[in-house]
């Protein structure tokens, strides 16, 4: 199946990128969310990062435009028709399955459901989904606009067609496909887990984040847990912690950090708020 449009469900922290990787590659892209607030601030965030890039000369101003012109926001479901559609919205099985069966409804039907959920698992969430072949896992990276990789995960029931289809766009928007089974935390939020948790253990225990976060990024690592977690989010990043843990029996060494539940509770959920594990309101980097 060919596909010529996509709507990205979510204008946060995930679909405001995964949507600039589609239009930038040329293809009519529809960003929908309920919130059009979050519709404004990722149409803010979008054309601050094109003029950013222009002036970087990594873009040139027709390109910027283009993409501009391919990119097109709406706040009302009845709107969303597409050939795929691409949800990041909030972690929760249940609400990525009643948006899947609500656009359903109003689309052709060989449109594909991706979603683009960390940690649960896709034959779930197609098992609530009326039509569970043309369900699949495609999974981004913060910045999505940035990252290449993503993960493509194949529930029990995903069709092949969907299989090639979504493989087949994901390298037309750049980037990198590896196939991952349905399983917890597929690969990359697996590996990574201890890394955040063990992190959170040591300020349990009376470390300072800043001191962890500049000893990690001098020993080579991009980001340190802290302000790595500040990125993805400690809504997101507590639930999917939440989901590896249960789905793998709930082992001591992955439980969740209590310091996870208190930011979620307290509102702090890092960059998206202005403030996490580091104030962004303030000057950059004090904790
Ligand atoms: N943050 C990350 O680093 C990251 C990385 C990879 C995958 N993910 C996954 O992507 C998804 C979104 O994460 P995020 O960090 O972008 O979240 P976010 O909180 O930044 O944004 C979620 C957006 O979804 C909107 N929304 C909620 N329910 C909706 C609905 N029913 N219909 C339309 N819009 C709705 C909200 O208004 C909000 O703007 C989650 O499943 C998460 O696990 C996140």
């Amino acid at each position: 199946m060919d596909i010529n449009s996509i709507c990205v469900c979510g204008a946060g922290t995930m679909g405001r990128g995964i949507a600039l990787s589609a239009a930038r590659a040329g293809y009519f892209t529809l960003l929908f969310d309920l919130s059009p607030a979050a519709l404004d601030k990722a149409d803010s965030e979008i054309k601050k990062q094109l003029q950013e890039a222009v002036a970087r000369k990594k873009m040139t101003a027709e390109q910027s435009r283009s993409t501009l012109e391919h990119l097109h926001y709406t706040s009302d479901l009845q709107t969303c028709l597409a050939d795929i559609f691409i949800e990041a919205i909030v972690e929760n099985t249940a609400a990525k399955a009643n948006l899947f069966n609500q656009l359903a409804e109003l689309n052709h039907s060989e449109c594909i459901f991706a979603s683009n959920t960390s940690s649960l698992p896709i034959t779930e969430i197609a098992a609530a989904v009326n039509h569970p072949g043309r369900v699949i896992g495609l999974h981004f990276f913060n910045p999505a606009d940035r990252m290449p990789l993503v993960e493509i995960v194949v529930g029990k029931q995903t069709n092949q067609a969907t299989v090639d289809a979504t493989a087949a766009l994901a390298r037309a928007i750049g980037k990198t496909p590896v196939f991952c089974q349905d399983s917890p935390g597929f690969i990359v939020n697996r590996v990574a887990r201890p890394y955040y948790i063990e992190a959170l253990r040591m300020v349990e225990e009376g470390a300072d984040p800043a001191q962890i976060d500049r000893i990690m990024e001098a020993s080579g690592f991009r980001m340190g847990p802290f302000r790595l977690m500040d990125l993805i989010g400690h809504d997101i990043n507590y639930a999917v912690s939440a989901s590896v843990y249960e789905q793998l029996g709930r082992p001591e060494r992955l439980k969740p950090s209590p310091l996870q539940q208190q930011k979620v509770e307290t509102g702090q959920l890092g960059r998206k708020s202005g403030q996490g594990f580091y104030n962004y309101d303030a000057p950059p980097g004090k904790p």
